[in-house]
């Protein structure tokens, strides 16, 4: 079978790559000609751990290829994948332009049956227009059916995530279309749910809220730890040994960010207000995250005495480790107000740049983390690069004027660092 990737962002280039690696034909489309030369040269257009290795093995091995030329793409093919974006628009919805430019296309140039696939997040109903979409577009009727397969993976583990998913979630109603998706996944040892296409289009969203609600609860938390002097990490630990609980997504931080969590709660949010029904949980679930950095900022400005013509380290600025994704990362809402406080910063990140427009005399990106310690006043950590956690603290102390570090991501060892004799504070952290 010769599957077609529409979308060579994130998710598409895993996908496409995981399909090449399970030993399927496997062709990237996006119009972005940059994107296609830098992918068939072998050079991903972001960093994700050992996403490069298997592209330039696939390349060789000929199972995949990619192109800005959708005709023959298009029609070569036996399954579709779509993984174009789904940004928010101005209300918070979810833009479906790309989606339906791609189904357009599909539309357009099929000569024959295809299973087409949905893996963008898109908002309930999206399957039954996307078949509207087609037809509108075809010249002559050829049959297709639609399939609703939503992409669980996460940035930094997304090989990992995609080669072994908690389970397969498939939205459709033939029974062909659900032996093809099957087939097309049956070296991989996962549950397989199948489902009606609206109520998988749900379970994505669900998943996304309800993980983003578990981190915002603990966040909440974390404040009221801070405030009777017990350690959040230990009340996450306790709380995670309940199998009904779990213990993941329960690490308290400075907040969650991304290119996922906040745009699909805006979305949820968007639906249920056309659908007539109260999200009343996930306006707080926001909330909470709009303000948990915002509040351990005061905190610790309080432990420094003012930001005001300090020299502040910024460690990670990406929304989480092992990417180079800035999108609704914590740390730029940081920088920005440590901007307005009258701070110098100096941010210093593993793979992630600062948009040179941002950078001046008092906000600059260095490459060496000893470039960022020399002479500062503060850490503050925003993302748990590995590279952090590694780094020799005795060694580096020296370099700075003084030793605050305030973690926002819990991931330093507190007890440690203060016999060290820094002056470690984290996020609802209280030290034995
Ligand atoms: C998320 C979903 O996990 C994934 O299933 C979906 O396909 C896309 O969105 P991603 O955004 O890549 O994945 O990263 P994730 O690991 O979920 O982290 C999201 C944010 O939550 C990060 O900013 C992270 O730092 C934060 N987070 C995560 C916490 O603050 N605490 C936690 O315990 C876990």
């Amino acid at each position: 079978m010769n599957i077609l990737i529409m979308g060579t962002g994130y998710v598409g280039v895993t996908t496409g790559l995981v399909f090449a690696e399970l030993g399927w034909n496997v062709t990237g489309l996006d119009p972005d000609q940059k994107k296609t030369q830098s992918l068939s040269q072998g050079e991903l257009t972001f960093y994700e751990p050992g996403l490069n290795t298997l592209l330039r093995e696939h390349l060789q091995s000929g199972r995949i290829r990619f192109t800005s030329e959708p005709e023959m793409a298009v029609r070569d093919s036996n399954i579709i994948f779509l993984c174009v974006g789904t940004p928010s628009d101005r209300d918070g919805n979810a833009d479906l332009q790309f989606i339906r430019q791609a189904s357009e296309s599909i539309g357009r140039y099929m000569q024959e049956y295809k299973v087409i696939a949905i893996k963008s997040t898109v908002p309930i109903g999206t399957n039954h227009k996307l078949s509207q979409w087609i037809t509108n577009a075809q010249t002559v009727p050829v049959p297709f059916d639609v399939v609703s397969n939503p992409e669980f993976l996460r940035e930094g583990s997304a090989l990992h995530d995609a080669l072994h998913p908690d389970r397969i979630i498939i939205g459709c109603e033939s029974d062909h279309a659900i032996d093809v998706m099957k087939t097309l996944y049956e070296k991989i040892q996962s549950p397989f749910f199948v489902t009606k296409p609206k109520t998988a289009e749900m379970i994505k969203y669900a998943s996304n809220a309800f993980l983003a609600t578990k981190i915002s609860y603990v966040n909440e938390l974390s404040r009221l730890c801070e405030n009777i002097e017990v350690n959040i990490s230990d009340v996450a630990e306790g709380m995670g040994m309940d199998h009904r609980i779990g213990p993941h997504f329960l690490r308290a931080g400075i907040g969650y960010g991304g290119s996922c969590f906040p745009k699909d709660i805006n979305a949820m949010l968007y639906m249920a207000k056309q659908y007539g029904a109260e999200l009343s949980i996930l306006e707080k679930v926001i909330h909470v995250n709009q303000t948990q950095y915002s509040h351990y900022l005061k905190i610790w400005e309080q432990k420094l005495g003012t930001f005001r013509d300090k020299k502040i380290a910024i460690l990670g600025i990406s929304f989480k480790p092992d990417t180079d994704d800035l999108r609704e990362a914590p740390s730029i809402s940081i920088i920005e107000h440590l901007l307005e406080s009258g701070a110098a910063i100096r941010v210093h990140d593993p793979a992630a740049k600062l948009p040179p427009d941002l950078l001046s005399e008092q906000l600059l990106q260095v490459d060496l983390l000893e470039e960022a310690l020399e002479q500062c006043d503060a850490i503050i950590l925003c993302s748990e690069w590995e590279h952090y956690k590694k780094a020799d603290w005795t060694r580096l102390k020296a370099l700075m004027n003084q030793h605050f570090v305030f973690d926002g991501r819990n991931v330093l060892d507190g007890n440690q660092m203060t016999i060290l004799g820094y002056h470690y504070y984290g996020i609802g952290r209280h030290l034995h």
